[in-house]
């Protein structure tokens, strides 16, 4: 299948193509197709003519988009949009990928598919809009919605906490919880839906029923035979830009009923694997 993978170079889409490398592979990131201009998204699309379009890119500073939120919406929902726009006209699947932050996390027990999203961030909005434009472009849609992203390449917690390790003791907030979701887990869990014609919303982060901050770090460090004092501290004070759901942990009742690996075992695979880059 010729696949278009956008956000290419992102934690996301770097796993997308080592998990889909027995695919055609086009990778685009901004400096091939900008996916805020419809000009370039369709002329992209014209010339490569693929079987499926997955959508990584996106604006992920979600403190920065609270001060650039046209920025955010330009990326997270007119993007989408043009991806749905000239997917839909030309019969072409699309896969795009949202967030936990679409949730207000006010719930008391793991978020759904048919939970109602209610953002309480700019990130969030513009990510819920972008699924909206979507659902009402592109009828063969696989919208995945996912959470704390992390993969051995790029900016993410493990990375900066690891990076910090030596500011002892380092405060990590405990009274936020979701879901981690290791980025190649998430890749071969894109891999099988896109097997499906089930078109529909799909939520794919780590299972295990979640955690805090606080109790992935533990096990990062943990992992990473790493000896760091760690303090747990609340989201009060801890202030950001953005206000953060303080509970999204993300679970499935879809059909077909797809499941990542625990958590847990994404802690144990990054940890192999900043083994294997040092
Ligand atoms: N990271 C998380 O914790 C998390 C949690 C839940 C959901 N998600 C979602 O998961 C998806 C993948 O996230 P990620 O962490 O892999 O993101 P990422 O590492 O930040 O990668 C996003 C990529 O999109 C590119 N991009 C930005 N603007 C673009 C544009 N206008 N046109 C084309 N490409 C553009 C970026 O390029 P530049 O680097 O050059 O800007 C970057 O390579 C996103 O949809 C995100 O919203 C992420």
């Amino acid at each position: 299948m010729i696949i278009v993978v956008t956000g290419a170079n992102g934690q996301l889409g770097q796993a997308v193509q080592a998990v889909l490398h027995t695919h055609q592979i086009v990778a685009w990131d901004l400096a091939q197709v900008d996916v805020t201009s419809l000009d370039a998204v369709r002329k992209g699309i014209e010339s490569v003519r693929p079987q499926l379009v997955i959508n990584t890119a996106a604006y992920t500073d979600v403190d920065g988009a609270e001060s650039h939120p046209t920025e955010a919406y330009r990326v997270n929902a007119l993007g989408p949009r043009n991806l749905a726009l000239v997917t839909g006209d030309a019969g072409i699947p699309l896969l795009h990928v949202s967030t936990d932050y679409v949730f207000d996390g006010t719930a008391t027990r793991p978020y759904h598919e048919f939970d109602r999203p209610n953002p309480i961030s700019v990130y969030g909005a513009s990510k819920l809009a972008g699924e909206e434009a979507i659902r009402a472009l592109n009828p063969r849609h696989f919208i995945v919605r996912t959470a704390w992203l992390y993969h051995v390449h790029g900016q993410n917690f493990p990375n900066t906490i690891v990076n910090l390790a030596n500011r002892q003791p380092l405060r990590i907030v405990s009274d936020q919880y979701g879901s981690p979701t290791y980025a190649p887990h998430l890749a071969e869990a894109i891999a099988k839906l896109i097997d499906t014609t089930a078109y529909g919303t799909f939520h794919l982060a780590g299972s295990g029923g979640g955690t805090s901050w606080f109790e992935f770090a533990t096990s990062l460090f943990h992992a990473l035979e790493m000896t760091v004092t760690i303090q747990p501290v609340s989201t009060c004070d801890f202030p950001r830009p953005a206000p953060r759901p303080r509970y999204a942990v993300l679970t499935s009742i879809q059909d077909p009923h797809i499941e990542l690996p625990p958590w847990k075992e994404g802690v144990q695979a990054f940890a192999r694997a900043v083994r294997a880059r040092q």
